[in-house]
């Protein structure tokens, strides 16, 4: 008898229950093949569920959800609920609270699909990113003072700990052992300017650096980072970074993998609960329409299945979307797939029962 997952879904806002439900479908193909089973609860939490009862999270949602192996998210954001609130008080929140101190963001360009890179191919483009995914300007800290006035002052700081960025920057040389590819891990940082926080960052990594002597180490500014990854891709396999910085370039490395269409991520704590999202967010627009791309949370369910150490099935599912990709999709883009949603989870179900 195979493993039973208890997995949580939270198909949030906008057309993240849409692609959810398609993730879950590959996901449940996955299980019939490789002898494992799911026990998936739904949780409402979003913007409807906060427009209806004015509570963003219910108080037990950290409780509930920590009783789960993982969490498959579709997306956050709701055009009828202000900017800051849901994101803030879901997203964020639960990453905090969770300790789901690495975001993990492959960046990953599959055959025959478009990038804006000229002259760049799948051979090329074939990294991760890891953000740290508590600290930094994220943490919250700062604040406004006479506010409205002209004299007003506003303060947003970035929080490093020593024990958060060595954290994250061990699992980033962890992972490119992992990952045996170019076997190099590229400190971003700005130790130009920023000569507190990325002090701490690069005195850390060094030092962590040591420990893995079979590992290159790095260092790359942020602005210079996003330069290599237009001009030269393939010089990167692990990017560590900080949470805003590592937000950033995961935008500019969904494009140059074919678009958010694709982008799948994971907010991880290797000791706890971890999340698995598609990251292009809820495109309110293509809600219920059944045009939106569900590769990325399909991606995501891939990490899922990797992270529970459901190897095959990891293999198999990006073995599925590499087919589907490359041989049936005219577009990554939502309505010009030459498919519906419902259709391209099926396609990819089939290719993983097959
Ligand atoms: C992401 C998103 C979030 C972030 C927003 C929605 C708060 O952009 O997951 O990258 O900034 O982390
Ligand atoms: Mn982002």
């Amino acid at each position: 008898m195979g493993k039973n997952y208890k997995i949580a879904v939270m198909g949030g806002d906008g057309t993240g229950p849409e692609v959810a439900a398609e993730g879950i479908k590959v996901l449940q193909a996955a299980a019939a093949k490789f002898g494992f089973s799911m026990s998936l609860t739904d949780f409402d939490y979003g913007g409807d569920r906060y427009l209806r009862t004015g509570e963003v999270l219910p108080d037990n949602a950290v409780e509930e959800l920590s009783k789960h192996d993982a969490i498959f998210l579709g997306a956050i954001g709701h055009p009828d609920v202000k900017p800051g609130i849901l994101e803030k008080g879901i997203l964020l929140f639960l990453r905090f609270a969770l300790d789901q101190y690495v975001n993990l963001r492959p960046v990953i360009l599959y055959p025959n699909v478009e990038t804006p890179l000229k002259n760049k191919g799948p051979e090329d483009i074939d990294f991760v990113v890891v953000r740290e995914n508590t600290e930094g300007l994220y943490a919250g800290a700062g604040g406004v003072l006479k506010k409205g006035t002209p004299d007003e002052i506003a303060t947003q700081e970035s929080i490093n700990t020593r024990k958060g960025v060595e954290r994250c920057i061990r699992f980033a040389f962890e992972y490119a052992r992992k990952r045996n590819k170019k076997k190099k891990v590229t400190l971003c940082g700005k130790t130009n300017v920023l000569t507190f926080a990325f002090d701490l960052w690069e005195r850390a990594f060094y030092e962590v650096a040591k420990e893995y002597p079979d590992i290159e180490a790095d260092y790359a500014h942020v602005d210079a980072t996003c330069m290599w990854m237009v001009k030269n891709p393939e010089w990167f396999d692990v990017i560590v970074t900080d949470n805003m910085f590592g937000d950033i370039i995961t935008d500019l490395g969904a494009m140059i993998q074919g678009g958010m269409g694709i982008a799948a991520g994971g907010n991880i704590n290797p000791e706890g609960v971890s999340m698995f999202e598609p990251i292009g967010g809820s495109a309110p627009k293509y809600t219920g329409l059944n045009v939106i791309n569900p590769m990325a949370a399909i991606g995501a369910a891939q990490m899922m299945m990797d992270y529970l150490g459901e190897t095959e099935a990891a293999v198999a599912i990006e073995n599925a979307i590499k087919y589907v990709v490359a041989e049936k999709l005219e577009s990554l883009s939502a309505g010009k797939m030459g498919y519906s949603t419902t259709e391209v989870g099926e396609l990819v179900a089939e290719a993983v029962s097959r």
